[in-house]
């Protein structure tokens, strides 16, 4: 459970895995007052304090008018994008550089890339900067340069990669405009969900967590977020992941 004394928070992409558990959870969180829950399909949750919008990260204004339709409730003290993917019809992870096209790196970097950033972009003006604020965006630890020794996955390392970069980028200019805000990345570990489901043989079971468990630490990974970590990226267990 969140200790953090948060009133309004949004959680994009409600209807993933670590999205739902993350909803979840805070609604168990009798501080809230507000949870806002955007995905696709509008996913609908049964706490009446849930409040579910519907986007699509090819139409930028879908993004804009839920800002504006949220905005009337006051400011977000947490902002969480928990949009993610890494294959699809037809999209399996490259192995070899022979695997690459323009298509799967458009389609990889829209959703794991650009659609963040557009959040970013109308969501931060959201956030409150009267007291501290935090958003935070679902990144992978095989977006860290230094940390690839497997190679494979060029386009989602990539996305991640660029996604790690506008996080960074954003803390910066955040950082200028409000003292109480702050940016972050977030590796949730590896998690039983649809992005993980054809990768998920490899695992061991310890190492393959619940969504819940993933949404657990998470929340508590942002429990003992300060200032000192704007624009990093960290692990579930509160390690910082190198860029
Ligand atoms: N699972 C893991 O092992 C793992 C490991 C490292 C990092 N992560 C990161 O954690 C995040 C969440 O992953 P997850 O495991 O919860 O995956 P998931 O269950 O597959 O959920 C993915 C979410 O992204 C949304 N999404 C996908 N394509 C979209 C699009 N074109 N437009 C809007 N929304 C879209 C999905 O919406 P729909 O329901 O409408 O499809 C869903 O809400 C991702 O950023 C992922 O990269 C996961």
């Amino acid at each position: 459970m969140s200790k953090n004394k948060y009133t309004n928070v949004a959680i994009i992409g409600a209807s993933g895995s670590i999205g739902r558990a993350l909803v979840q959870k805070l609604a168990l969180n009798s501080k809230i007052t507000n949870i806002f829950a955007l995905s696709r399909s509008k996913t609908q949750f049964q706490s009446s304090k849930i409040r579910s919008y519907s986007f699509e990260f090819e139409k930028e204004e879908t993004i804009e008018t839920a800002a504006k339709l949220i905005a009337r409730y006051g400011p977000l003290d947490l902002v969480i994008i928990a949009t993610g993917t890494l294959h699809g019809k037809e999209l399996t992870p490259e192995k070899n550089i022979k695997d690459l096209s323009t298509w799967k790196f458009e389609k990889i970097f829209l959703v794991n890339t650009f659609g963040p950033a557009l959040v970013l972009k109308h969501f931060i003006p959201l956030l409150n900067n009267k007291e501290r604020s935090i958003c935070a965006t679902l990144s992978a630890r095989v977006g860290s340069i230094s940390d690839n020794r497997l190679g494979g996955w060029y386009a989602y390392r990539a996305s991640k990669s660029a996604l790690n970069m506008i996080i960074k980028t954003t803390s910066i200019e955040v950082q200028r405009k409000s003292k109480n805000t702050v940016i972050v990345g977030l590796h949730p570990g590896t998690v039983d969900s649809e992005l993980s489901r054809p990768f998920k043989g490899n695992v061991a079971a310890a190492k393959l967590f619940t969504p819940e468990f993933a949404a657990e630490k998470l929340l508590e990974v942002l429990d003992s977020i300060t200032l000192a970590h704007n624009g990093k990226c960290f692990a579930w267990d509160g390690q910082e992941i190198p860029s």
